[in-house]
């Protein structure tokens, strides 16, 4: 199986970690890459031989070790702007996670730099999300509203798991400032159409955020041809390190913006009442940078584009379809989100009639290593819309295979028979 070109067993060997046993001989069957991914030989290597050989702070450090980790830490800044094909560099501001891209955003509204109106907001103003937000995308815009006495409102969810936009010009209104939408979710899969929308925030004049953890891993995702304003992703689900994120946000809106945190390297001179900013992205990189994760990142990107990310969405997609297909023979279970491939990703959550999923994730662990999430996934509201505390999450990348989803429905037989 799999699109032209696209060698799933190849791949597989790119990953030492997919070659381990666990405990008592199993092998390991990990589903669980939604949550965090794998990581390729190739990023172990980039990062291992930058700590070994070439590693000292970047931007302040004059002697050679400083400049290596300089030109390493900015290419890495190069190659994710080409991978998202963002217009600049400096419109990548590296963070620590796809949270703190996101927070940064919501730090701007109401804190603006001088008189700019867009990122002033107060009583009267509105935020708009959607149901089916990753607790990342909630917070930060419950604490603007709080903060400042904005309105925050939502998007509902249908039955079958997509965005419901037939109150679009209702919510989206000529008091909306901004409205930040996931752009593959991470619970149902789902993958939501943003230009629709985008129309409606341009006709009212608000600003539009895309939280794309789930989606930039998956699928080619050019910012430019989106056209939202600020787009959030995380490295650790892209076979990249923890501890690196990144927010794109357009240069103009990135100048408007307030600095999120103070401290060096983020300024341009110092006085004891007052300083100036570094231009971006560097105004937005406070202190040391995770250095080698960014640049462990660049690695990742290399590795995506070398593998083609149109690649991995197919095989994805191949992948999804027998799953929705293989889990239709177990009894009671009931897929939270959309039963079809189509316009969804490798992620698929379930219940199973009668069985906490608490209990389903130990059996498929202990009995057979198949590695999935189980809980809320950090969508607790998206849960309560569908009237369940908890669910079973099984999530696909480029490194799974069929059986492993053969493994998963045997698994889950078995743990239907344990419950008698
Ligand atoms: C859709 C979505 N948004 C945001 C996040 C937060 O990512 P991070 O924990 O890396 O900040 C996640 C992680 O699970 C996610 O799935």
């Amino acid at each position: 199986m799999g699109a032209p070109g696209f060698d799933v067993e190849r791949i597989r060997k790119d990953f030492p970690i997919l070659a381990r046993e666990l405990p008592g001989g199993r092998p390991l069957v990990y589903l669980d890459s939604g949550n965090s991914s794998q990581k390729p030989t190739q990023v172990i290597e980039t990062m291992r031989d930058h700590l070994a050989w070439h590693y000292g702070n970047v931007g302040r450090a004059l002697h050679v070790l400083g400049s290596e980790s300089t030109d390493a830490y900015e290419a890495a800044r190069d190659k994710v702007a080409a991978f998202v094909s963002a217009p600049s560099r400096d419109e990548i501001v590296f963070t620590k996670n796809a949270s703190e891209a996101l927070n940064l955003v919501a730090y701007a509204f109401g804190n603006p730099i001088g008189e700019d109106e867009r990122f002033r907001i107060g009583p009267g103003d509105e935020i708009v999300i959607s149901e089916m937000e990753h607790h990342s995308n909630i917070v930060p815009w419950q604490l603007l509203a709080q903060r400042t006495g904005a309105t925050l409102r939502w998007f509902p969810v249908t039955d079958e798991g997509r965005l419901d936009i037939e109150r679009l010009d209702e919510l989206v209104n000529e008091r909306t400032k901004i409205v930040s939408i996931v752009h593959q979710s991470n619970v149902l899969g789902t993958v939501n159409s943003i230009s629709p929308i985008l129309a409606r925030v341009r006709e009212v004049g608000a600003l539009m955020m895309v939280d794309a953890s789930q989606s930039v891993p998956h699928q080619p995702v050019d910012v430019t041809e989106l056209g939202v304003d600020f787009v959030a992703f995380t490295g650790h689900k892209m076979v990249g390190p923890s501890g690196i994120g990144v927010l794109w946000g357009r240069r103009e809106l990135l100048d408007a913006m307030p600095p999120f945190l103070g401290g060096g390297e983020m300024i341009e001179a110092v006085w004891m009442d007052h300083s100036t900013y570094a231009p971006v992205p560097h105004k937005f990189e406070a202190g040391t940078p995770p250095i080698v994760e960014a640049i462990g990142l660049g690695a990742a990107v290399d590795y995506l584009t070398a593998v083609g990310m149109d690649q991995i969405k197919a095989h994805e997609k191949e992948l999804v379809a027998y799953a929705l297909e293989a889990l239709r023979e177990v009894p009671g279970l009931r897929i939270i989100g959309p039963r079809t491939a189509i316009a969804r990703g490798g992620t698929v959550s379930f219940t199973l009639e009668g069985i906490h999923p608490h209990d389903v994730g130990q059996i498929l662990d202990d009995v057979y290593g198949i590695a999935v999430r189980v809980g809320h996934h950090c969508a607790r509201p998206l849960h309560l819309r569908f009237g369940i505390p908890a669910t079973t999450r099984a999530s696909f990348y480029l490194y799974n295979t069929t059986a492993e989803i053969d493994a998963l429905v045997r698994g889950l037989h078995h743990v239907q028979k344990v419950f008698g």
